[in-house]
Order: structure tokens, then sequence, then C-alpha cells
């Protein structure tokens, strides 16, 4: 069916079209662009989540800026580490920059908490968050994000980049876990 998705026989909904998305996006950049006119800004693209959002992002984004790739772990095989383990930072290049970080989703919150730690050893001027999806219910910390693109429910979702199980990041739009 044309609304509905099944991965690893589970079924995922249609929740958000592809027509929303370039909507939340386009303001996202604007936003963006509006509060960093004349900033050295860094955008920092946490994959592999990320990188369909960050790619349509970065073309609405008519202003200049740096833009870095990251990778950002906090399990070591099954086990929860204390640290995120950040990968693909070459050394030096945030120093004196305004970063802003480019996540698919912010959940509990806390790998994002962690790499806002981990990054204040870089010397930054300044550093803000841009994530496209969050999940207020879930979210435990105190930071401020300041740009979200749409809050959503507590639900599992895949697409736009957004994985179950590295499946369904390459639909073009955004499906909901079914409810049971
Ligand atoms: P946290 O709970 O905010 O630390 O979330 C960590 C990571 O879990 C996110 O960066 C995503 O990679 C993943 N995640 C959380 N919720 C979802 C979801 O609904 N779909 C796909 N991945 C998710
Ligand atoms: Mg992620």
């Amino acid at each position: 069916m044309l609304n509905q998705e099944e991965i690893e026989n589970i079924v995922f909904e249609k929740a958000i079209d592809s027509f929303e998305l370039k909507q939340i996006v386009e303001r996202c950049a604007k936003q963006i662009s509006k509060d960093y006119k004349d900033k050295n800004l860094a955008f920092l693209v946490i994959l592999n989540g990320a990188f369909v959002f960050a790619a349509d992002l970065l073309r609405c984004f008519d202003s200049a800026c740096l833009t870095y790739f990251i990778k950002v772990s906090s399990y070591q095989g099954m086990q929860s580490t204390n640290q995120v383990k950040v990968s693909g930072l070459p050394e030096g290049v945030l120093e004196g920059k305004d970063v802003v970080i480019i996540e698919d989703i912010v959940d509990s919150g806390l790998t994002m908490r962690k790499l806002l730690e981990r990054l204040q050893e870089e010397k930054v001027a300044s550093l803000e968050v841009c994530t496209l999806f969050f999940k207020p219910e879930n979210f435990k910390e105190n930071y401020n994000i300041k740009y979200i693109g749409k809050a959503i429910e507590n639900d599992f979702i895949v697409g736009y980049g957004l994985d179950f199980n590295d499946k369904g990041r390459n639909l073009a739009d955004v499906y909901q876990r079914k409810n049971q």
C-alpha cells in the first residue's frame, strides 16, 4: 500500500510527507540564515541519520558557511559508555567558529548532551543545535535546542535519513510505527 511501509515485519504508516518536510527545511534554513548573517558559521552534520536533512537544508541556505561531518556513537558493542565517541572531526577546525549542529532527531537528548559537552573542548565561539525532529515527551535534559523542525509524538519513525536497523533511510517521506 502506498501509505504503508513494512520493514522487518513491522508496519509503518506515512506520517509526514515530502511536501511538509520541504516546508520545515526551508523554514529552518531561513531562520539560520537570518541569525548567522555576518557570522563565522560552521555546520556540523551528524552522520548517518542527518545526511538527507543536511543535504536539503544546505541547498536552501544561501549564505557563506563551512560544513563538516562527524559520526557520534555512545555505545561500544552492547555497552553504553559514559562518553560519546566523535570521529571524523579534523583537529582545531571548529575553533572560533559559530557552530550549528545538524541532527536528525533528539529523543531522550542524552547523545546530544554528550556531544555538546565534548565540543566544549573545541573553543568554539558559539554552539547551537538544529534538529529536524524532537520528541518533547522523552526529552530529559536542560539544554536549549534553538532550531526544531517539528516536535513529534513518542513513536518510532523512519525515512528521510532516519532508519530502523539501517533500513528505510531512502524513503522520501517519514513513516511512523503503527500502534499495536
Ligand atoms: P537520544 O535518546 O536523544 O540520545 O537519541 C539517540 C539516537 O537515537 C538519535 O540520534 C537517533 O539516531 C536515534 N533515534 C531516536 N528516536 C528515533 C526514531 O524515532 N527513529 C529513528 N532513530 C531514532
Ligand atoms: Mg542520530
